[in-house]
Parts: C-alpha cells; sequence; structure tokens
C-alpha cells in the first residue's frame, strides 16, 4: 500500500505534486513514484483520489492531498506541480486557483495537449509573480504515462533543469536513451506535441485508408487484414500504430461474435492538436496536405447522416472491378504497402518542414533529429522508420549538420520513394477506379509530384490574379514586378512594364 496522508503530515515533503487524476494522470503519479520520487497528488474530487489511493499496491512514495493549499504545503520548495487537467479552460482554472498559493521560484508543468499559444499566455502570466510555467507534450496515452512516455517538455531552460532528472527518468527509453529532451522556449514543447499529433492523424489516416481499400476492392474480411499489417509489421512499416491495426483488427466482438471494427460506428471523434497543426501549417504557409486531409477525413465521418441519405443517391463504380484490372490481389495488397510507406515519408516530410518554418519563426532553435530521436519510444507515432529520419538528421561523419530542404531529398528517403512510387501510382489509380476514397494517399502523391516539379502552374495563376486584380506577375527573366494593362476582352492594349516604371508615369 502506498504511504498515505500522514507521512506528508509528519513532516518529509514530497518532491514533486500532480493535480488531475483522470488516467493519464494516475499513470503518470504512479510511473514518477514508482521510479522513487515522493510525489503528492490531488483531484478536484476527493472520492476519486480516494479510489485512486485503494487501487494502490506496493509502497511506493505516494500519497495524497485534499485541496490545493493542502498539495502546496506539503510539496518542498521551489514547488513543482503537474498539472494533468482537460486542455483548455480546466488549465486557466487550476492556475487561477493555484497562483496565489505560489512563492517566486516555483514551477507549474502543464502535462496536457495545450495549445501552444494558450502555454504562452499562461507563463507571461505566471511570469509576473515569478512563477516559471513549462508546457510539456506528453505521449503515449495511458499505457505510456505508466510504463515512459515520449516527454517534449518547452518553457525556461533552468526551470527545466529543475525537473529534468525526473522527466527524463520516468520517460520511455531507447538503445539507453531517454525520450525527453528539452525542446525550446516558449510553448516549443506543446507546438512539437502538436505537431507530433498532426503526424499521428496523417498516420492513422493512411493506415485506415490501405484498410479501406484492401476490404472494398479485395474484400478481406477484417481477421485476412489484421494478418496483412502483422506482417507488415515485420519490416519498413514496423511502428505502434501499424501493430495496434492488426490488434483492432483481430478483436471480435464478444456481443455478436463478427469483428469488432464491423460493428464500431464510423465516425471519428477529435479534439483539436490535428485540426491545430493544419491551421498553424496554412499561418506558417507551410503545405500540409496529407495531414490536412486526415483532419477533413475525420469531419467528413462525423457527417454520418448526410453520407447515408447521399450513398442511396450519387453513383460511382463498382469497388471490386479495380481488382480485376489490377489482377493478382497480391501484388495489389503489396502496392499498398509501398504506398503507405511512401505517403508515410510525406506526411513526415510535411511535419517536419512544419517544425524547421515553427523553428525558424520562433527562434527556438529546434533540434530536429532530436525530436526523432524522442519520438523513437513510448509515444503514439513510435517506429522503426524515426531511426531513418534521426540518421538523416545527424550529419556527415565529420558531425556537420546537414542543410535539409526537405526529408524527401534526403538520400536515404528520396531513393525508398524511387523504387515504391510506381507501386504508390498503382494504389492510388486503383482507389480512383474503384471509387475508394484515398484523401491522405493521393495528397500525399500530389505533394511529391508537386514538389518535384522545377516549374509547376503558377505561373498561370499569376497571369490571371494580374488580369482580374492587377496584383503583378514576377519574371522568369527579369526582376521586378510586372503588369499588363488587360483590356475587358483580354487583349493587351499597352505593352507589359515593369511597375515601378509604370507607376513613375
Ligand atoms: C498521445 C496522443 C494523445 C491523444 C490524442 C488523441 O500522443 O498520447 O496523441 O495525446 O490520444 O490527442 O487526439 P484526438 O482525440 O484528437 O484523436
Amino acid at each position: 500500500m502506498a504511504s498515505t496522508d500522514e507521512q506528508s503530515t509528519h513532516g518529509e515533503l514530497a518532491t514533486i505534486g500532480l493535480t488531475g487524476l483522470a488516467v493519464m494522470g494516475q499513470n503518470l503519479a504512479r510511473n514518477i513514484a514508482r521510479n522513487g520520487y515522493p510525489i503528492v497528488v490531488h483531484n478536484r474530487t476527493k472520492a476519486t483520489t480516494d479510489a485512486f489511493l485503494e487501487g494502490l499496491e506496493g509502497d511506493d512514495p505516494l500519497s495524497s492531498a485534499d485541496s490545493l493549499e493542502d498539495l502546496v504545503a506539503r510539496l518542498e520548495k521551489p514547488r513543482k506541480i503537474i498539472l494533468m487537467v482537460k486542455a483548455g479552460d480546466p488549465v486557466d482554472a487550476v492556475l487561477d486557483d493555484l497562483l496565489p498559493l505560489l512563492d517566486r521560484g516555483d514551477i507549474v508543468i502543464d502535462g496536457g495537449n495545450s495549445f501552444f499559444g494558450h502555454t504562452e499566455r499562461r507563463q507571461a502570466k505566471c511570469s509576473e509573480q515569478g512563477i516559471n510555467f513549462l508546457g510539456v507534450g506528453i505521449s503515449g496515452g495511458e499505457e505510456g504515462a505508466l510504463n515512459g512516455p515520449s516527454i517534449m517538455p518547452g518553457g525556461d531552460r533552468d526551470a527545466y533543469a529543475q525537473v529534468e532528472e525526473i522527466l527524463t527518468t520516468i520517460s520511455a527509453h531507447v538503445d539507453g536513451e531517454p525520450c525527453c529532451r528539452y525542446i525550446g522556449a516558449g510553448g516549443a514543447g506543446h507546438y512539437v506535441k502538436m505537431v507530433h499529433n498532426g503526424i499521428e492523424y496523417a498516420d492513422i489516416q493512411l493506415i485506415v485508408e490501405s484498410y479501406d481499400l484492401m476490404r472494398h476492392v479485395l474484400g478481406r474480411s477484417a481477421s485476412e487484414l489484421a494478418e496483412v499489417f502483422s506482417t507488415w509489421n515485420e519490416g519498413d512499416l514496423e511502428s505502434f500504430l501499424i501493430e495496434i491495426t492488426s490488434i483492432v483488427l483481430a478483436k471480435q466482438d464478444p456481443t455478436t461474435g463478427s469483428a469488432l471494427v464491423d460493428v464500431i460506428l464510423d465516425q471519428a471523434e477529435q479534439k483539436g492538436t490535428g485540426r491545430w497543426t493544419a491551421q498553424d501549417a496554412l499561418e506558417l504557409g507551410v503545405p500540409s496536405p496529407s495531414m490536412t486531409s486526415a483532419v477533413y477525413a475525420r469531419s467528413l465521418s462525423a457527417l454520418k447522416e448526410k453520407r447515408e441519405r447521399a450513398a442511396g443517391e450519387l453513383s460511382g463504380p463498382d469497388p471490386t472491378a479495380a481488382a480485376d484490372e489490377s489482377g493478382e490481389s497480391d501484388r495489389l495488397v503489396d502496392d499498398i504497402r509501398q504506398a503507405l510507406y511512401a505517403s508515410k515519408v510525406v506526411a513526415y516530410a510535411e511535419g517536419f518542414d512544419q517544425l524547421a518554418t515553427a523553428s525558424r519563426t520562433n527562434d527556438w532553435n529546434l533540434d530536429l533529429g532530436g525530436l526523432a530521436t524522442i519520438w523513437r519510444g513510448g509515444c503514439i507515432i513510435r517506429a522503426r522508420f524515426l531511426n531513418r529520419i534521426r540518421d538523416s538528421y545527424e550529419g556527415d561523419s565529420d558531425g556537420n549538420s546537414v542543410d535539409v530542404d526537405s526529408l524527401l531529398t534526403l538520400p536515404y528517403f528520396r531513393d525508398e520513394i524511387a523504387s515504391a512510387q510506381d507501386a504508390w501510382r498503382r494504389a492510388v489509380t486503383a482507389g480512383i477506379q474503384a471509387g475508394v476514397p484515398l484523401p491522405a494517399f493521393s495528397s500525399a502523391l500530389a505533394y511529391y509530384d508537386g514538389y518535384r516539379q522545377a516549374r509547376g502552374p503558377a505561373n498561370l495563376i499569376q497571369g490571371l490574379r494580374d488580369y482580374f486584380g492587377a496584383h503583378t506577375y514576377h519574371r522568369t527573366d527579369r526582376e521586378g514586378a510586372f503588369h499588363i494593362n488587360w483590356s475587358q476582352g483580354g487583349d493587351e492594349v499597352e505593352p507589359g512594364k515593369k511597375l515601378k516604371e509604370a507607376a513613375g508615369h
């Protein structure tokens, strides 16, 4: 049994406190205590705290507090308090209650999925009182929180240094390296966690498109597909999400005896991190079509009633026709595997491009190879693949960092996509022919094809903008902004002039 309140009342102060005992908070507290750090926990509803303590075994140094005042009184100074409450207003509410109780130098650690802009607002508010506020992304779900999550801490570096030992100790470890590293100032930690989730959305969408294609075009059952994903998990696609896809597909529904996925409603919820990633990509001007298409796909999934009505009215091809044309079904399965891999590379390329751009914009100096390193274990997107990204950012043999335009142009990924692209195109074609929607696969392919075009079609966009709005255009052969005085009919009434010269008249 864990030590009880008496221990603290006898004068022993805990190293760290935690408020918010939903499952993530409970498991994080157990992880901290199991690693030998005395922790005092609190929850707004005392019954939850009591039930949590009741269920504990062993003699890990975990005690409870009845109120925030009590929690604060039981901590050594400077106090370190983890908030594990729902992102949004609840974080502000707890902070409002907590701040009057704290002293200068105390550290508040928000371990939820908070929006990074809110984290920066809270940091400013706390700093007025000399309190440090760290925005710490924690990934890995319930199991990760208990046995070792991936941790992305952001905020004041000196404040982080005071909790570094605890956070690195409780994090997952891969090849002896902790999956926790200081990310950067301000909201950098929560930003990186947000993009992690955006990539998670894309990863999941690519998996469900693979599933959709195989079940509709090839008529494979859930249990057959469980086998396919299990096999894929032995190769380059090896990852937590592919592994659990196989487990979920194999699961029988205890009530009906059919495959569980076949009785789960096809409407996916979302809490916001994917949408924020897409919104911020738009703000930064970073193309992020695969990731964003995954957010749209969830929104479309939510339109269940409209989709059901439309299904009876909108025509489409016979989904099995593509199978006949693409020949051997095993070949299509392997094409889909390669399409999944290539699209995944694109989704990560988008995500890392967004991280690099946000890093420059916010002066975060993000270590992108370091992010790949801490995502190798503990988090939802953990994958063998991340070793390759980490290696790609590691630099040359002399330790010089490589100048990375995009993951797509790094030799390893460039060659992988080159060998996968024929299969990728066949898989996307099969989906289009069969009328199976592949928003992430096809967006990723379009991104790839767009990225490798030295001269795309935006010249025509510029021409049109100059016609209807005198927005000017730039030329391939001369510097400067140009404009043509288009007539209504589209005839040029005066030769195109460099705008400055034209304006000078
Ligand atoms: C993690 C997860 C976790 C959560 C997602 C789910 O890294 O542990 O990302 O944070 O499962 O936020 O997000 P949605 O509800 O939006 O799918």
